[in-house]
């Protein structure tokens, strides 16, 4: 299989290209990466010198980028996008760009091509908030950020592109992911990071809201499971069914670091906050996939990366990354977000 992975040189895409190209010696990979702030070339050192490898910078919104590629490969993997909940709710306009109208240029180009499997990443956060149970395939989208609203936005074109062109599509939704690799600014490698500067761990409102922890090969092993054997016009679940809340993140890593609990810091709340994202993936189960890493192990595995890769995120946490840091945390009862 020819591949084309956009975004590939960013946190889960770098992870699947490393996967692919490992576990499928038949397998080719180009991947289109437009290397934003959160993109890095680095994460693909381990593939550079593969033959089956190929780098190009470029946007998944420019047609005459990806028009070409397309022509090149038998699928796309769309891992391209603006991911970052706090940014979106700051600067939505990249996320409508990448996430939104990005995804309308490579199902055209998928369809020009004449493509047999095209496949969205996309994220439990379209499904919303979730009081009860846990999300199922068909279950209504009700994104609440402007994040997950240019995911499910990016989604709905897909299907659109099913059902008008019969583009073999499929879509996944992974639930929030962890592990190497990580830019510094989600919850998990940003509170590993901050302990280890000894700086305050901040967590949003009362540290209650909860999420469905995944690691980052079993996110990828169920993304490859879904290509190769999903069928084309389903949607699958990937999540690992573990709740965990943020007050449980902070006293893990703080546990893990061996650094003081006075380090947590509750900050305002970030508006619009989902309280709960909760994922039934019996449908992937049923196809063979079942995660390997609960949350304990993989946070293990996680912080000890981040101990020993301080040349890796080090240079990340400067500049730019501290004016965004500056203007979205604040105090609690400042009003402000
Ligand atoms: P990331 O922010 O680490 O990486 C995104 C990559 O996309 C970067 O390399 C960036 O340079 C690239 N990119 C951004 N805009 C681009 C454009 N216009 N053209 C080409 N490349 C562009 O994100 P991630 O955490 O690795 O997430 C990857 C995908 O998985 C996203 O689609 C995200 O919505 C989805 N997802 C993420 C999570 C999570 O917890 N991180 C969970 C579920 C789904
Ligand atoms: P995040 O890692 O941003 O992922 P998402 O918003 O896409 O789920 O946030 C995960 C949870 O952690 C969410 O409930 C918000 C919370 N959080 C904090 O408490 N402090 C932080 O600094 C960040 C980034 C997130």
């Amino acid at each position: 299989m020819r591949l084309l992975v956009t975004g590939g040189a960013g946190f889960i895409g770098s992870e699947f290209v490393r996967m692919t190209l490992r576990d499928h010696l038949e397998d080719s990979v180009i991947v289109l990466d437009k290397l934003t702030y959160a993109g890095n070339e680095r994460n693909l050192d381990p593939v550079r010198v593969d033959p089956r490898f190929r780098f190009v910078k470029g946007d998944i919104a420019d047609q005459s980028v990806v028009d070409p590629l397309a022509s090149e490969c038998d699928v796309i993997v769309n891992f391209a996008a603006e991911s970052h909940v706090d940014r979106s709710l700051e600067a939505p306009g990249q996320f409508i760009m990448t996430d939104v109208y990005g995804t309308y240029v490579l199902l055209e180009a998928a369809r020009s091509a004449g493509h047999e499997r095209f496949l969205q990443v996309s994220t439990d956060e379209v499904y919303g908030d979730v009081a009860d149970g846990r999300s199922r395939e068909g279950d209504p989208l009700r994104p609440r950020s402007p994040y997950s609203a240019s995911k499910a936005g990016g989604e709905l074109l897909v299907q659109a592109y099913r059902a008008s062109h019969g583009l073999p599509a499929i879509v996944t939704r992974g639930s929030n992911t962890y592990g190497w690799y990580q830019y510094p600014e989600k919850i998990i490698p940003l509170f590993i990071t901050n302990a280890l500067e000894d700086r305050p761990l901040p967590i949003y409102g009362d540290g209650s809201a909860v999420r469905d922890y995944i690691f980052v090969e079993d996110h990828c092993r169920g993304i490859d499971l879904a290509l190769r054997e999903g069928v084309p016009g389903e949607e699958y679940n990937i999540g690992a069914g573990q709740e965990i809340s943020g007050t449980t993140v902070a006293e893990t890593v703080l546990r893990l670091l061996d650094k003081p609990a006075a380090l947590q810091q509750f900050v305002s709340d970030r508006p619009g906050h989902d309280r709960r994202y909760a994922l039934d993936s019996s449908k992937l189960r049923a196809l063979g996939w079942e995660p390997r890493v609960d949350f304990g192990k993989g946070m293990e595995t996680t912080v000890a990366w981040y101990v020993e890769h301080r040349e890796w995120w080090s240079p990340l946490k400067s500049g730019e990354f501290w004016e965004f840091y500056r203007r979205n945390y604040k105090p609690v009862g400042s009003g402000a977000p």
